[in-house]
């Protein structure tokens, strides 16, 4: 049953699957617990739901009563946890969002698989005229309270570091910090917390 669940909504399972990557020393009971409690997986489920909804669901009449659930459920993961993961943004399978904490993420983004994004993060347009909005490629870090803003692009394994405010193009398995936030060398690439991986350059165990 799990299993089939899973190939209906791989993107899903693949979001789920992160969770249970974060702490592999859990026995599964304890994982599949941890996942159910998270709220990062409730707004992404919703998320994803919506997806399904908008465009794989029902259309016409039929479809009124999933896109009215969608609606009441993406406002209570919003009210509840302060995710704003609107169904428009187009986000790859493997989307982790391992603490509780407010995150908006403009309707227009584009976030790789596998990406990692932090407690507090705003992903959108500068404002005040500005309407560019990020492109982020797969295996991006995105630290807590980070600012990525305007029409730039972050590469493939990128990390952002915490509360970095980033308003140009992060080249990709490069490090941003820092407000506004410059490119620096990578010394390192060990996950600072468990559950909150850096991307990793590739052929790297864990990639
Ligand atoms: C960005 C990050 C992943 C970089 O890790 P790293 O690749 O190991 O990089 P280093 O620690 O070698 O740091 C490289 C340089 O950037 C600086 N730096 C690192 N993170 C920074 C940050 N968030 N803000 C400002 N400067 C930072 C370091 O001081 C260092 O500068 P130096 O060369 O002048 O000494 C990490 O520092 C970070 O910010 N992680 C976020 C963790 C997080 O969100 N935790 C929340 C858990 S709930």
């Amino acid at each position: 049953m799990i299993a089939r669940l899973a190939r209906r909504f791989p993107n899903l399972a693949a979001d789920v699957a992160r969770h249970f990557e974060a702490d592999q020393e859990r026995s599964l009971l304890s994982q599949v617990v941890y996942a159910l409690e998270s709220q990062g997986v409730w707004a992404v489920a919703v998320y994803r739901f919506g997806r399904w909804t908008y465009r794989e669901g029902p259309t016409g009449a039929a479809g009124v009563p999933f896109k009215a659930a969608y609606h009441a459920l993406h406002k209570a993961v919003e009210v509840a946890t302060g995710v704003v993961l609107p169904a428009s943004a187009d986000v790859g399978p493997g989307l982790l969002i391992s603490h509780p904490g407010t995150i908006i993420v403009h309707p227009q983004t584009r976030i790789g698989a596998h990406c990692s994004v932090g407690q507090d993060t705003t992903i959108g347009t500068t404002g005040r005229g500005g309407n560019g909005v990020p492109s982020i490629g797969q295996d991006v870090f995105l630290g807590s309270g980070c600012r990525v803003l305007g029409g730039i692009s972050i590469g493939d394994g990128a990390s952002i570091g915490a509360n970095a405010v980033v308003l140009r193009d992060v080249p990709a398995y490069h490090t941003a910090v820092g407000v506004p936030a410059q490119v620096v060398p990578r010394r390192s690439i060990v996950p600072p917390v468990a559950g909150l991986a850096p991307g990793q350059p590739p052929g790297r165990k864990g990639t």
